[in-house]
């Protein structure tokens, strides 16, 4: 099973994936986690990049979206693999949903970005934390260029967009991270049958 965290920066994907890894560990899965970008030497590009206030550029996105297509297919392996199992779950902090949010300006198709990502497995859960960007921006460090309040108005945008695709549910962070928790629990336990 490939269960996958999406929202933009800030809503606390990272502490959910702590607790659901030690929640579903106790449920007797073995358990592993996944963050995007990776740390290959792809995704160590992409991290330095992240902090270049030239980012926003059309030509920039443009290469960073081929940039997360490639790093992301250094997991394509091990998620091929997982999938198959009933017993492994992998968490992923995002996918290439990411990229369909993040990577929304005008000059780039989003049947571009799913044709680079075509050979990626697709998640059988997509989880989306949506949050305002006034909450989310006193949440984040704010050090990365894409963590400024317009851009993440416009990538949760780009988030409520993706719910239209199978498997993909919203749930509010706005409530205290044990609520929340709470929530998200729910919906993988209905998705598991547990
Ligand atoms: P993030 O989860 O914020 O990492 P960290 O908390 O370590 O900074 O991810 C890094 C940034 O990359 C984040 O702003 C979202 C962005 N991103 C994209 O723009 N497109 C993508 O396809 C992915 C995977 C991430």
């Amino acid at each position: 099973m490939y269960i996958v965290l999406e929202g933009i920066d800030g809503v606390g994907k990272t502490t959910h994936i702590t607790y659901l890894n030690q929640w579903l560990e106790s449920k007797g899965y073995i358990v592993e986690k996944l963050v995007e970008p990776t740390d290959s030497e792809i995704g160590k590009l992409i991290r330095k990049q992240l902090s270049n206030p030239e980012i926003i550029t059309d030509t920039n996105q443009q290469i960073l979206s081929l940039l997360f297509a490639a790093d992301r297919l250094t997991l394509k392996k091990k998620i091929a693999n997982t999938k198959k199992s009933k017993e492994r779950i992998l968490i992923s902090d995002r996918s290439f949903y990411s990229s369909i949010a993040y990577q929304n300006n005008e000059s780039i198709s989003k049947d571009w970005i799913y044709d680079i990502n075509r050979y990626m497995p697709r998640p059988d859960l997509t989880i989306i934390l949506d949050l305002d960007p006034k909450d989310a921006i006193r949440r984040c460090d704010g050090t990365d260029t894409f963590e400024n309040i317009n851009f993440l108005k416009k990538t949760r945008n780009g988030y409520k967009k993706l719910l239209k695709y199978p498997n993909t549910i919203k749930i509010d962070a706005t409530p205290s991270k044990s609520e929340v928790q709470e929530e998200i629990q729910k919906v993988i336990e209905e998705k598991l049958n547990i």
